[in-house]
This record gives C-alpha cells, sequence and structure tokens, in this order.
C-alpha cells in the first residue's frame, strides 16, 4: 500500500502534469490571428448595402502637416433600441466611431471599423445544400472617409471631442490603421467569459467597431495624446458564458474527414437554426434563437480564427451589455 506521503507526492506530480500540459497546450483568451494580407472576398457574399460608399477606393487617407492641430473626436450611435419580453432584456446595440478634424484645412474625417456583410452575416454562417461546410461571409473593415455627420452621432449618441494631436501623430497613426487593416481581416461578435464575475476567464475576445476604436486610443497614447472624456465611455459587449472550450479544427480538419461526419453535421445543424441574415431584426431574432437552443443544448459552436470550437455553455449563457471601458 502506498503511505500518505508517497500518495501526496503522486498527487502533486500529478497537478504538476497536468498543468504543464495545460499550459502547453492552451493560451487564453484565444490570440485573433493576424494575416499576412487580406484575401478577396467570395462573390456568393453580396452586399445589401455597400461598404464604404463615400471612402476613397484603395483606402488612401490624406497626409497631414506636421505642425498642423488635429482634434479627436469619441462618436457613438445606437444602432437600434429593441425590447423583447425579458428574455434578453434591452437591446443597447451601439455603434462606435472616431473622428478627426484639422485645424489648418478646416476638413474633418470619419474612420470606422464594421462588417462588409453586415452584423448578422458575422454572426451567423449559410448553410448551403452544395456547400459542406458552413459559409461565412464575415470580414470586417476600417472606413475613412471625409466628413463627420454631426447630428447622426450628436442626435441620440455622442459627439465629444477627446483630444489634440499633431499632424504628425495623426500620419504616423494612418499608417498604423493601413496596417491593421490588412492583418486583421474578420469580424468577431461575441466575447466569450467563464462566468460574469469580475475575475472570469476570458476564453475568446471579439473584434468588432468598438475593438478596433479601443485599439485606436489606444495607439494615440502610445504615440504621445492625452485622451480625456466628461462623460461614461461606455460600450456594447455580446456576450457567451461556457466551460472551458475544446479545440475542434478547421473546415478542412472537420468537413474534410469522413471520420467526423458527426461533428460536421451537428456543426450544420447548429448552425442551420438560424434565418437568413437581411436585418437587422433577423439577427435580432437569431440571436433570440439562438439564446433558447444554447439554454435547452448547453453547447455552443463558435468559429474563431476560421477555426470551430466547443463551448460548454452554462448560465447565463448569452448577454448583451453596455458596460464601461474607460479611456487609455
Ligand atoms: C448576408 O450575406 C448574404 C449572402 O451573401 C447576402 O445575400 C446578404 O445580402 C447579406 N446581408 C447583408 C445585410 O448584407
Ligand atoms: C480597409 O480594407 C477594406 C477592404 O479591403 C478597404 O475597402 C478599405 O478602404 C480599407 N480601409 C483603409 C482605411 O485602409
Ligand atoms: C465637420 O465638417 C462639417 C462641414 O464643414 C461641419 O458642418 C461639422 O460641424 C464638422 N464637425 C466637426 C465635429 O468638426
Ligand atoms: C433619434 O431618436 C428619435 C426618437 O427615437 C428618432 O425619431 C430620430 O430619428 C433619431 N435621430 C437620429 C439622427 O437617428
Ligand atoms: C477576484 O480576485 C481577487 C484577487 O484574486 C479577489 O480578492 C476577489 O475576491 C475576487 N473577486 C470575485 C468577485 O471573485
Ligand atoms: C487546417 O488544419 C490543418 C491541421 O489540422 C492544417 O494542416 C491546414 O493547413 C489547415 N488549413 C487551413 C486552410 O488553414
Ligand atoms: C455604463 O457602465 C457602467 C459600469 O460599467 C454602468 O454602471 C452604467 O449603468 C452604464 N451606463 C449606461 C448608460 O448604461
Amino acid at each position: 500500500m502506498m503511505s500518505r506521503t508517497e500518495a501526496f507526492l503522486w498527487l502533486n506530480l500529478l497537478l504538476v502534469l497536468h498543468v504543464g500540459a495545460q499550459f502547453r497546450r492552451q493560451q487564453w483568451p484565444v490570440p485573433y490571428r493576424r494575416y499576412d494580407y487580406r484575401p478577396d472576398v467570395d462573390p456568393y457574399c453580396k452586399a445589401l448595402y455597400p461598404f464604404c460608399p463615400t471612402g476613397d477606393r484603395d483606402g488612401q487617407i490624406p497626409e497631414m502637416r506636421e505642425w498642423d492641430v488635429i482634434s479627436v473626436y469619441r462618436l457613438q450611435t445606437p444602432v437600434w433600441e429593441f425590447k423583447y419580453g425579458d428574455l434578453l432584456g434591452k437591446f443597447h446595440i451601439m455603434h462606435d466611431a472616431i473622428g478627426f478634424s484639422s485645424s489648418e484645412m478646416g476638413t474633418n474625417y470619419t474612420i470606422e471599423w464594421y462588417e462588409l456583410f453586415q452584423l448578422g452575416n458575422c454572426t451567423f454562417p449559410h448553410i448551403r445544400p452544395d456547400v459542406y461546410p458552413p459559409f461565412w461571409c464575415n470580414q470586417g473593415a476600417a472606413c475613412f472617409f471625409e466628413g463627420i455627420d454631426d447630428l447622426h452621432w450628436s442626435q441620440n449618441g455622442t459627439l465629444e471631442k477627446i483630444g489634440e494631436i499633431s499632424g504628425g501623430q495623426f500620419n504616423y497613426l494612418s499608417q498604423w490603421i493601413q496596417d491593421d487593416n490588412e492583418t486583421g481581416i474578420y469580424y468577431e461578435t461575441w466575447t466569450v467569459l467563464s462566468d460574469p464575475s469580475p475575475n472570469a476567464t476570458v476564453w475568446f475576445e471579439s473584434y468588432d467597431c468598438s475593438q478596433f476604436v479601443h485599439r485606436t486610443y489606444k495607439k494615440l497614447t502610445e504615440l504621445g495624446a492625452e485622451l480625456s472624456s466628461r462623460s461614461q465611455t461606455n460600450y456594447t459587449k455580446i456576450y457567451l458564458y461556457s466551460g472551458e472550450p475544446t479545440y475542434l479544427g478547421n473546415d478542412s480538419a472537420i468537413f474534410g474527414q469522413p471520420a467526423l461526419k458527426n461533428l460536421a453535421m451537428d456543426i450544420r445543424n447548429f448552425y442551420h437554426t438560424f434565418r437568413p441574415h437581411q436585418s437587422i431584426i433577423d439577427f435580432a431574432i437569431s440571436l433570440l434563437e439562438a439564446y433558447k437552443k444554447v439554454t435547452m443544448e448547453k453547447s455552443f459552436y463558435l468559429y474563431y480564427n476560421f477555426e470551430y470550437w466547443h463551448l460548454p455553455m452554462k448560465p447565463p449563457y448569452v448577454q448583451i451589455t453596455y458596460e464601461e471601458v474607460p479611456l487609455p
């Protein structure tokens, strides 16, 4: 028989091995993958509304004079507000952007990062009869254009000056924006957490318009800008809650192997519930369907970095919050 000390040592060894294996296996949150370049969009994906209609075709950002003084604006507007029983409470989905205005030239500009094919297409794929893996139209990109539509932002949202930078700093920023745009190519709606507490483990981070705004603010402070806001800076987050996720694989690993047929069918069936995504109302209905399905089956297939993960879902399953993220 094993003595107590021996048993204790074994237990410790097992723990060390277990923790070691965990450590090698996975880093949380899973890093959002950067790509060398942005691939062409598949012709199957057709935008109902053209992406960045008034932006420069090649995404050029004009160069400012070194000594110009550029004001920086925080822009926010509700996408929609919608009350649907008390299942998900009141949706409070906001769109965020950043404005700049040049004192030397008197011109102003808006930059925003958003979906090429709208939110629904970035959240739920298409299940096509003729294509085995679910088909995603999930690219997102930065759009830079001249003008700030004061009314659009200020009437029901926010238009607030939060700082000033030099033309030189602006030029650095615009190079950074173009690199960021080239390497961060897809939109991710969900943030996945272990639970709703402040100490929760973050399994996956979203990659959306507000994350772009946070990255840009961070870059601006790195470049020496000081940003401050008189009001609370709140942002929309769309959460899933789950136990530790399991990696499943990419399209060819799952859908190209007869041995994984059951998993492949399960993923197709999971996404089959959700309707085609024409309008924001369709998206709302799909969200509610997702909520019902997830509470019943306690299971979710997340697509992240063009790979599938299984999430063992747990209460409160899905939540939309509007919470503070302070300026850097
Ligand atoms: C979503 O993608 C489908 C398939 O390409 C497309 O028909 C539809 O217009 C897209 N929805 C929006 C709102 O762009
Ligand atoms: C970002 O990429 C998209 C898609 O290629 C392009 O339309 C847009 O002009 C680019 N934006 C910037 C600011 O480079
Ligand atoms: C941006 O420029 C337009 C046109 O000159 C002007 O009406 C608007 O007030 C400006 N907005 C800001 C925030 O500078
Ligand atoms: C602001 O909200 C009111 C009431 O909901 C609406 O009628 C109006 O069109 C909104 N304005 C803008 C610019 O979105
Ligand atoms: C979060 O973690 C801190 C430090 O580990 C601990 O003091 C605190 O009680 C935790 N809070 C919750 C809500 O678990
Ligand atoms: C899919 O994953 C396999 C490993 O499981 C890898 O060899 C392959 O390159 C991946 N395919 C793509 C398109 O990333
Ligand atoms: C903003 O976020 C804070 C904390 O995250 C919250 O207490 C507050 O109610 C939010 N404000 C609004 C208008 O929702």
